[in-house]
């Protein structure tokens, strides 16, 4: 079966942009990221995108699929063949182009530093109790894919944090062996924790099932807006 790819590109070098459309036979179980490495083997070898697992758990090949952040590497080409003729491939949003489908995500990795995303003393003396480990697992889950802070509305605002930097916040701060508490606490409400609307457009758009908005609304009910903490 033959599906038509438009894929956005953009090459920041010569100021170029627009679309190129490509034409490739598609069959069963193919993804998308096997389609933009068949066009970059077969047809245009400059097609620049990202990817490194090819399994769905790195995060690293997000890209819109007719205006949705999907993961490359999982979405099937198929169903889209069979009730489209053509599918628009493009960055994400709110990350600027460094090639055609490749964007910068060092924002994100900037935020994960500053946020001390990690343990840094385990204090071996606290268990964990299994319901608080499910709701630990549950943020674990998120592979920094970015496709809900690409979707989130609110991340127009000036300095709101997004959908992954506030699930990372509640994944530290609803683990009993954290002592950074009262920082998380702060760089949450810095973070216009309270702008959030609620729209849940990052809980739909989720590869992993993490549900950003609902760890958004549990932290509301944690850290009040005057900072109190109700832990
Ligand atoms: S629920 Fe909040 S964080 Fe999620 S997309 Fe909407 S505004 Fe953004
Ligand atoms: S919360 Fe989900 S959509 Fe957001 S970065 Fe993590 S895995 Fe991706
Ligand atoms: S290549 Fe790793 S998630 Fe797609």
């Amino acid at each position: 079966m033959k599906l038509k790819l438009k894929v956005f590109r953009h090459d920041p070098a010569t100021g170029k942009k627009g679309y190129t459309t490509f034409e490739i036979d598609c069959e069963e179980g193919m993804t998308f990221l096997t389609a933009l490495q068949r066009i970059k083997e077969e047809i245009d070898p400059t097609l620049t995108f990202r990817h490194f697992c090819r399994a769905g758990i790195c995060g690293t090949c997000t890209i819109n699929i007719n205006g949705f952040p999907k993961l490359a590497c999982k979405e099937q080409v198929f169903p889209y063949a069979l009730t489209s003729g053509e599918v628009t491939l493009e960055p994400l949003d709110k990350f600027p182009v460094i090639k055609d489908l490749a964007v910068d995500h060092d924002s994100v990795i900037l935020d994960l530093k500053r946020l001390q995303t990690w343990i840094s003393e385990v204090r071996k003396d606290v268990r964990i109790p299994p319901n608080v480990s499910s709701r630990i697992e549950k943020a674990a889950d998120c592979i920094l894919c970015s496709a809900c802070q690409s979707y989130c509305p609110q991340v127009l605002e000036e300095g709101y944090a997004g959908p992954l930097i506030f699930a990372k916040i509640y994944r530290f701060l609803e683990d009993p062996r954290d002592r950074n508490k009262e920082f998380r606490i702060r760089e949450a409400l810095e973070g216009k924790l309270y702008h959030c609307l609620s729209c849940n457009k990052c809980n739909n758009v989720c590869p992993k099932d993490v549900d950003p908005a609902t760890l958004i609304r549990e932290l509301m009910t944690y850290i009040k807006p005057d900072g109190k903490e109700d832990l």
